[in-house]
């Protein structure tokens, strides 16, 4: 495996890489969310790339970038094993040269959920992504669906910007009692970290009324809020959106939908979300 930490050093390497290339852009601070996507990547290309940078431009001022993990060691030994050819590391001055002065902003998709808390978060993902898939220049990205809306914005700016390659979604990797797996889990305090627990707990109780035929947003919703009310520190959002554009139902539920929450646990801030699909009703 080969990492590079300059665009010109990734370049070069990269241009070694024939046939299609499938690519994994990572924060670090790897976990068996991140490995997933790696392996699917692996299986599906002739070669990986992946790329660990966290990224100054989707963080707030008050948001937590400089206490964000960082594991590079282990984390090059986990792409190695997971079968990555070739790592890009840069620095924020690398992404950012003084002078930068160009943003993707995916208008709509950005505004709703996490938007409406991160203010310009969308804005320096996709930003960020962009320049990489100019970087990096993949077949295939592979994105996880625990980040739903950041991978509806991504698949919208390709589309856009007739990017030439496929978006690849991958279901959401769980801890065996539910949590979904985060890089920002290991800031939870062992009661913290139960206390968490109902925010999957509570998405798979809506999935599970909904496939008995409850269609109902204003009931699914006030389910959501009063149990995660009860363990969570702040609730940012508790939703019911339509997973093809993050739009508002109107009436019931008839359409594709994604329930998605944010919010935090001490200190930490943590999202989930499970997608409901109408046909899996009981009448399906
Ligand atoms: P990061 O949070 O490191 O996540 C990198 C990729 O791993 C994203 O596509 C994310 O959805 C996926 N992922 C994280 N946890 C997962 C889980 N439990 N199951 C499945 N996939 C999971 O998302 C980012 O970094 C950044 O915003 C980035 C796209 C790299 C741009 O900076």
């Amino acid at each position: 495996m080969k990492t590079a930490s300059t665009v010109a050093a990734l370049r070069k390497a990269r241009a070694r890489l024939k046939g299609t290339l499938g690519f994994v852009p990572t924060m670090g601070a790897l976990h068996e969310g991140h490995l997933t996507l790696m392996r699917r990547s692996v299986r599906e290309n002739g070669h990986t790339v992946a790329s660990i940078f966290v990224n100054p431009r989707q963080f707030g001022p008050s948001e937590d970038l400089a206490k964000y993990p960082r594991t590079l060691k282990e984390d090059l030994k986990l792409c190695r094993e997971a079968g990555v050819d070739l790592v890009f590391t840069p620095d924020a001055d690398v992404m950012y040269p003084d002078g930068f002065d160009t943003f993707v902003e995916v208008e709509r998709l950005s505004r709703p959920l996490c938007g409406e808390f991160r203010p310009g978060h969308f804005r320096g993902v996709a930003t960020v992504v962009c320049k990489l898939f100019n970087i990096v220049q993949p077949s295939r990205a592979y994105f996880g669906q625990k980040d739903a809306q950041q991978v509806l914005v991504l698949a919208r700016m390709v589309e856009d910007l007739n990017m030439p390659l496929k978006v690849v979604t991958c279901p959401t990797v769980r801890e065996k009692d539910g949590l979904a797996m985060s890089s920002r889990n290991r800031y939870l305090s062992p009661s913290e970290r139960e206390r968490a627990l109902v925010i999957s707990r509570i998405l798979a109780e809506v999935k599970r009324q909904f496939d008995k035929g409850e269609r109902d947003v204003g009931h699914l919703v006030s389910i959501m809020e009063s149990a995660l009310g009860a363990e969570m520190d702040e609730v940012q959002y508790a939703e019911i959106r339509r997973l093809a554009d993050l739009t508002e139902f109107p009436g019931p539920i008839d359409a594709p939908a994604l329930a998605a929450v944010a919010g935090y646990v001490g200190t930490t801030r943590l999202i989930d979300n499970v997608t409901l699909t109408p046909s899996r009703g009981r009448n399906a």
